[in-house]
């Protein structure tokens, strides 16, 4: 236990501003006002309409933003059938994939996590609210990030669920890598979600809707 709170402690507190809250129709603009803000990563969702009841972003807008950043993307699948799309992605210019334990198999995981490793980029597991960390436990140690859903999924703009920080540490307490949070993060809970083992915060609303973006990922990067 010892030496886990001390790896907390030392774990870097990663950025990733959701792309959901941006202005749709400048999306290239909207990249650009974080891109320069000392952020990790962009957090790309990426929804269906069945997975969740909510249409968004696709592989060809995720391809045409690749030639206005060099910033890494995470592509966040909340989509029923990822196994037949990851690919697309991954043409797109996507370095992460994060596909939700909900929609695939523990063996299908590992099998996918081999194929993005041998060609140098990362998989993340992600779980619902709703689902216990236990449903990870065998298959993180291929996983390159656990995302913790932190509202259900689907929409920008919900309240974090104070009720997943349990969650948060239960999964610390058995994966050494990267624990993201999403959902409703704001520079309050977020404090909350990296006392409980978080160290990557994927933040759409508090960062493209504040009128100071740079003040805001300074008070999240201070949680
Ligand atoms: C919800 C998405 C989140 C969300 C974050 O389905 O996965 O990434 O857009 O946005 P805020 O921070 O506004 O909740
Ligand atoms: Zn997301």
């Amino acid at each position: 236990m010892k030496r886990l709170s001390l790896f907390r402690h030392y774990m870097k507190i990663k950025i990733a501003p959701s792309l959901l809250a941006a202005d749709s129709s400048r999306l290239a603009d909207e990249v650009k006002s974080v891109e320069s803000l000392g952020i990790d990563f962009l957090h790309i969702d990426v929804m269906d309409g069945h997975f969740v009841p909510n249409i968004s972003i696709g592989p060809a807008i995720i391809k045409d933003l690749r030639a206005h950043t060099d910033l890494p993307f995470e592509a966040h699948l909340m989509i029923k059938q990822p196994l037949k799309y990851i690919e697309r992605f991954v043409e797109a210019g996507a370095g992460m994939i994060t596909l939700h334990i909900e929609t695939i198999s523990a063996s299908d995981f590992r099998k996918q996590a081999r194929s993005l490793h041998k060609r140098g980029l990362s998989l993340a597991v992600a779980l619902n609210p709703g689902t216990p960390a236990a449903k990870i436990k065998a298959l993180c140690d291929s996983a390159d990030m656990v995302l913790l859903m932190t509202v259900h999924p689907g929409f920008g703009g919900q309240k974090f669920m104070y009720e997943v920080v349990p969650k948060i540490a239960e999964v610390r307490s058995f994966y050494k890598g990267d624990i993201a949070v999403d959902g409703g993060i704001n520079d309050k809970n977020a404090k909350a979600a990296v006392k409980a083992g978080a160290n990557v915060l994927a933040c759409g609303s508090y960062i493209f809707k504040a009128k100071d973006k740079k003040k805001a990922i300074e008070k999240l990067r201070n949680a």
